[in-house]
């Protein structure tokens, strides 16, 4: 397919875990920045409460309930017609595989009856490039933190398609030891907004946490130690108050958090840093990034709030500019597969 000339509409579809979201993004004419036209996401989250954690069945079969109604939802607001779809994205992977087949199979047969291209897009790039759908965009190249309830890792983003993995957590993601803490504490699920919440009217440094591999000298990360912490804390006789807890967590991820950032703009010599996934929505660590970032002189990017979590808009928008940077799609042969497990850097 050739670099765009013209604008094109591009359909894109994340239904990688326990959202669906829709999204309607128009690319600019020859190489000029596009529009977000419309992007609605319906959150499974009340579905999967009673269970404490994703329930994969019940995630499948509800991304298949959403995709049409959602689909006719943004094309309402944006005010086009599916005919005038010239693309459709959809997340690829990584992810759970049912959910992952619910909208690759659904992109699949629509772009096969509209007869156009189909693109499967890697979630986690998605998230690193939609800060760059915000007002106030990071140019290339850049460092992508990306914290979510799955992954955390810190990448090198040269241009779109070439990442370069920094580090990594060793165990536990920084979500999932939000939502574990969160458990613990009896904050329901997923966890993360409750406990930040609760941590805001805790007073600090009344019970201590480990703050993991702070010291390692190296871009790697480990949270599965924390909530164990958390938990022999909660059996002493002499236990912290709840919100002290949730205080002393919240800065010990954060602290944490900030360090290895920090290290990865003073060891790339890169100025810019891009905060994205679900954690990246935390008060607290947005509040602690910035105080770094003015004092050691790098500036901090972050996707729209509403962009953080899952959504299709940031499907849609990595779609478009690899159009854009005139990415060829393969003829489709009617066969395809999604990849519940897939490596960031691999792509290009
Ligand atoms: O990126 P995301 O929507 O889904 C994936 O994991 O891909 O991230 C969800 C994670 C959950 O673990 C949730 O608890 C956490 O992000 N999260 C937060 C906040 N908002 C969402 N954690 C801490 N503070 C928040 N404000
Ligand atoms: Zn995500």
């Amino acid at each position: 397919m050739p670099i765009l000339d013209a604008p094109m509409l591009v359909l894109g579809i994340e239904t990688s875990c326990d959202e669906t979201g829709l999204a309607l993004y128009e690319t600019g004419a020859a190489g000029l920045p596009g529009t977000l036209l419309a992007h609605a996401v319906h959150s499974q989250i009340a579905m999967h409460e009673a269970y404490g954690g994703v329930v994969p069945e019940l995630a499948s079969r509800d991304h298949i309930r959403r995709l049409v109604p959602l689909s006719r939802q943004v094309l309402e607001r944006a005010g086009r017609r599916i005919a005038d779809v010239g693309a459709i994205a959809y997340t690829e992977g990584p992810g759970l595989a049912g959910a992952l087949l619910a909208g690759a199979a659904f992109a699949r047969s629509l772009a096969q009856a509209l007869g156009v291209p189909a693109i499967g897009i890697h979630h986690l790039e998605g998230h690193l490039l939609s800060p760059l759908l915000s007002a106030r965009a990071p140019r290339f190249p850049f460092v992508a933190l990306l914290v979510s309830g799955g992954h955390t890792q810190l990448m090198r983003v040269e241009q779109v398609g070439r990442y370069e993995l920094l580090g990594e957590t060793q165990d536990d993601a920084a979500g999932e030891a939000f939502d574990k803490t969160a458990q613990l504490l009896g904050l329901g699920y997923p966890g993360g907004p409750a406990l930040s919440a609760l941590a805001e009217s805790g007073k600090p440094k009344r019970c201590r946490l480990p703050r993991p591999m702070i010291a390692s000298g190296d871009l790697e990360f480990s949270f599965s130690g924390l909530k164990t912490a958390v938990l022999t804390l909660l059996k002493k006789e002499t236990r912290p108050e709840k919100k002290d807890l949730a205080r002393e967590f919240v800065d010990a991820v954060v602290e944490v958090l900030v360090a290895k950032c920090a290290l990865a703009m003073q060891k790339t010599g890169l100025t810019q840093l891009v905060v994205a996934g679900g954690v990246g929505a935390n008060k607290q660590l947005r509040a602690a990034l910035n105080a770094k970032a003015a004092e050691s002189g790098f500036a901090v990017f972050y996707p729209e709030p509403e962009l953080c979590t899952d959504n299709g808009a940031m499907i849609a928008f990595a779609a478009a500019l690899r159009l854009q940077a005139g990415a060829t799609v393969p003829a489709s042969d009617h066969a395809f597969s999604v990849r519940p497990r897939w490596d960031l850097a691999s792509l290009s």
